[in-house]
């Protein structure tokens, strides 16, 4: 059976789906606290990192609401993997998507996380035709709303003590933009699909 893979090219950046070699690179940030909080797929060990690792590689179209793409975002000069980008299908009628990304500790503060979440967003708006694009992050979380600023996108709630995480109140952030607000087209630098075996 046939399947399409898709690429998003950046700068410095290969956005792709992850390969089965991609496993010890992800192992390597996936159990971090700051990255667990934000993943579909807690885990405590290997044996659950390895199956949530599987889970995102199966993460390659989005179809239908409910459906994940989940995108390994891997260094040109070096081919090392430096995290990954997940856009969620949430609502169809409003055309509504989720935005989520981690990057591992060796690679941040060097401008990837942006490109990689600017190129993906674009991808998302261009390709799937979304409405809006939002993201939630936690209240303490400065990288990730600093990220999220930086690429144009609204701060739209600050939710307070909404939840408790770990036995803490939680506080969440909602970031968000629209199709006509995102100016970011040129930020990718080519999206290619080619067929696979
Ligand atoms: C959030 C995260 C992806 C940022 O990745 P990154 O590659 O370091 O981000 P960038 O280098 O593109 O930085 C984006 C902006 O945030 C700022 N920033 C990055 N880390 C920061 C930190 N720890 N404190 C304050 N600002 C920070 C950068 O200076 C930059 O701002 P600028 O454009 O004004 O210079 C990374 O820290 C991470 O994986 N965190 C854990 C998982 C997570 O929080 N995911 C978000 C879930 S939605």
């Amino acid at each position: 059976m046939g399947m399409t893979d898709l690429t998003i090219k950046t700068g410095r950046l290969v956005l792709r789906p992850f390969e089965k070699a991609d496993l010890d690179e992800v192992l390597s940030y996936y159990s971090l606290p700051d990255v667990q909080r934000y993943l579909d797929w807690k885990a405590r060990d290997r044996t659950e990192a390895k199956s949530a690792f599987e889970a995102m590689r199966k993460q390659t179209r989005l179809s239908r609401p409910g459906d994940s793409l989940t995108l390994a975002v891997v260094r040109k000069a070096d081919g090392k993997v430096v995290g990954h980008v997940s856009l969620r299908y949430m609502d169809a009628t409003a055309a509504q998507a989720e935005i989520r990304f981690a990057v591992g500790p060796a690679f941040r503060r060097k401008g990837y996380g942006s490109e990689a979440v600017g190129a993906v967003i674009s991808h998302g708006f261009a390709e799937h035709k979304f409405h809006r694009v939002f993201a939630r992050t936690a209240g303490g979380n400065e990288a990730s709303a600093q990220l999220l600023k930086g690429l144009g996108m609204r701060l739209e709630a600050h939710y307070r003590e909404h939840a408790l995480f770990q036995g803490e109140w939680d506080e969440e952030l909602h970031f968000a933009i629209l199709d006509r607000e995102w100016q970011r087209g040129a930020k990718v630098s080519e999206i290619s699909r080619h067929k696979v075996a």
